[in-house]
């Protein structure tokens, strides 16, 4: 496995692994890989002739109050797991890299990025739709591959690679992957590692608590009892709040009454110490 930290070194080796017309596949990560990490890579393996894997924990996805000092990095650790998993390149550059002196496009999705955690944290998907429009200008990839588990941020790149034409010169297929859980059910996350152990055992009545939820929708209740519900669970449960709990519509992500025959999302961020969870299920 070749790594890049460098623009030049990276065009060399997307020229050398493109040449022969083969399919190649992304993933983006910020790093602290997991098992939910390099099942993506698995699947791009399956799916491409050559895969390419990048590592940037992005500045411009964070707020001013959130994680990214402490977000985990460990370069060494992650590259020998990428390596071991058959990944051909790493992309690993640093900030002035990615975001040169001058600097000063801004990629705003509207619609799927307002709600949910687009209203919980202002300019969090500008920053991941502009840093993922430059990896996929930057690696040049046929597919692309994303865990389901950031539901949201799926929905807002599918639409930023439709609008800005991306789909056609190279990134022809964005590819969703199912949500890797740990044996209690809680959805993998580099994030899981800040919890207490304590804070780490309540953790798993979040994906029960939506179990109970969906099949409580299922039956055929209205989205807001249910929610409550949910709500009233996670925080007896020692969750310290809830940033959103919404039943929605699993395209456009605008919340629904009550299952209505179409695909629809259970979509849940709550806090917990000092951790933000997300998750989300189908329902219905
Ligand atoms: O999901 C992530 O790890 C990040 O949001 C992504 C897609 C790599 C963009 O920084």
């Amino acid at each position: 496995m070749q790594t890049a930290h460098t623009l030049d070194m990276l065009r060399k080796e997307v020229a050398r692994l493109r040449a022969d017309g083969s399919t190649f596949g992304l993933v983006p990560t910020m790093g602290a890989l997991h098992e939910g990490h390099l099942t993506l890579v698995r699947r791009a393996r399956e799916v491409c002739d050559h895969v390419a894997a990048s590592i940037f924990v992005n500045p411009a996805q964070f707020g001013p109050n959130e994680d990214l000092d402490a977000y985990p990095r460990q370069l060494e650790a992650d590259a020998a797991m990428l390596k071991a998993e058959g990944c051909d390149l790493l992309w690993a550059p640093d900030v002035t890299a990615m975001y040169p002196d001058g600097f000063v496009t801004n990629i705003s999705v509207s619609g799927v990025s307002e709600g949910l955690c687009g209203a919980s944290r202002p300019g969090h998907f500008d920053g991941v739709a502009t840093v993922v429009c430059k990896l996929f200008n930057q690696v040049l990839p046929t597919h692309a591959f994303f865990g389901e588990k950031d539901f949201q941020q799926l929905a807002v790149i599918r639409a930023m690679a439709r609008d800005l034409d991306l789909t056609q010169p190279h990134v022809h297929s964005i590819i969703g992957v199912p949500t890797v859980r740990e044996p209690d059910g809680l959805a993998m996350s580099s994030r899981n590692r800040y919890l207490s152990d304590a804070d780490r055992a309540a953790a798993a009545t979040l994906p029960r608590a939506m179990k109970a939820a969906i099949a409580r929708f299922e039956a055929g209740d209205a989205a807001a009892p249910a929610l409550a519900a949910l709500e009233n669970e996670l925080l007896s449960a020692g969750f310290v709040s809830v940033d959103y709990a919404v039943l929605a519509d699993s395209a456009s992500l605008v919340p629904l009454a009550a299952l209505k025959g179409t695909p629809a999302r259970l979509i849940v961020a709550a806090r917990i110490g000092g951790t933000r969870l997300i998750d989300n299920m189908a329902a219905g």
